[in-house]
């Protein structure tokens, strides 16, 4: 294979398209929100190798149910689904951990497996590595393709064998600003051919106490998550954040229906870097703003299905209706 693919063994396969993305755009991501008038700092940078870390641990605690609530779903339809996705190209975006895909394809019988492509599309070489081996060890019989991408701005790079099952669970979506994320779900289905399938997994509104608690644990996880952003930074953008200086904030805003993440300074700061030609001064009280996440109703699937002109085939949700697992066919 060419051009950064190399084969691990006879089932696993890579490809590493994050190559083709310039560090410095990077450093000019974190460079350009840090230079706004609500400074901010892209989500996708909070998964370096401890931020990675420290949201396995945030999936396990008791507050925060989104993983949970999911998992739960996925378990009760796998078998229904797998039916549907035999000889298909399963296209995870954002796989993390593989977890739910495990749940999936726990499901399909042995028989079939060896007619099922799963591509786990990730920004982290490092987890799509772990994420294959841990399904090849699981799955010997799966075919896997693991993908270094961006998938926001790659999708079309993603190989294309068979037909194809989507997949893009853990409420992601909801990190994406409202139009980005509209934009997404415009790309997904662009890419998407006859008899494709796509299964989107999105946290709804609930009670504001629920959703508050799960972005502030009592163990501070969530915190050290977030302070570890600034971290991150450091590295790429070479700026000197200390992470004592700033608070963790999170709270629900409810005209813009999503959880905020921000880290507000206790005190005022200057901030250079390499990269900067003048020093950025954040004043106390200011925050840096680190992520939305996006909860929705029940009528943003009807939006989505008439406005990208999707089929509902099925939704699929837990007993407080809590999350939602749609499943829709081009
Ligand atoms: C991985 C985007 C689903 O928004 O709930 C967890 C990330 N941030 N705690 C979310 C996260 C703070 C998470 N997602």
């Amino acid at each position: 294979m060419s051009n950064g693919n190399k084969i691990k063994n006879k089932k696993v396969v890579f490809s590493d398209f994050l190559q083709k993305i310039d560090d410095i755009d990077f450093v000019k991501e974190i460079i350009d929100g840090l230079s706004s008038k609500q400074k901010y700092i892209p989500s996708k940078f909070f998964y370096d190798t401890r931020g990675s870390g420290l949201f396995d641990e945030i999936t396990k605690l008791d507050e925060y149910y989104p993983t949970r609530t999911e998992k739960s779903i996925l378990k009760t339809i796998a078998s229904h689904i797998v039916l549907k996705i035999k000889d298909k190209d399963i296209v995870e975006l954002g796989s993390g951990d593989g977890s739910k895909m495990q749940i999936l394809i726990n499901a399909v019988p042995r028989d079939f497996l060896e007619n099922i492509q799963y591509f786990p599309v990730d920004y982290s070489m490092e987890s799509i590595e772990k994420t294959s081996e841990k399904l090849s060890d699981d799955f010997p019989e799966l075919k896997i393709h693991g993908v270094i991408a961006d998938f926001l701005s790659q999708i079309d790079m993603i190989p294309r064998r068979s037909t194809r099952l989507f997949c893009f669970f853990g409420s992601t979506l909801g990190n994406l600003t409202t139009v980005m994320a509209w934009e997404f779900i415009k790309d997904i289905r662009a890419s998407m051919q006859k008899n494709d399938e796509f299964l989107l997994g999105i946290d709804m509104v609930k009670e504001k106490k629920v959703m508050e608690k799960a972005y502030n644990d009592s163990r501070h996880i969530t915190s050290a998550f977030n302070k570890n952003i600034l971290n991150v930074s450091n590295e790429i953008a070479g700026t000197n954040f200390n992470t004592d200086n700033f608070e963790h904030l999170a709270f629900f805003n409810e005209s813009e229906s999503r959880i905020e993440m921000h880290l507000k300074a206790k005190k005022k700061l200057r901030i250079s870097s390499i990269y900067l030609s003048n020093d950025i001064t954040i004043e106390k009280g200011e925050t840096i703003h680190t992520e939305n996440s996006h909860k929705y109703t029940p009528e943003f699937i009807n939006n989505l299905a008439e406005i990208c002109n999707f089929k509902v085939l099925d939704v699929y949700t837990d007993k407080n209706k809590w999350f939602y697992v749609v499943h829709f066919a081009a």
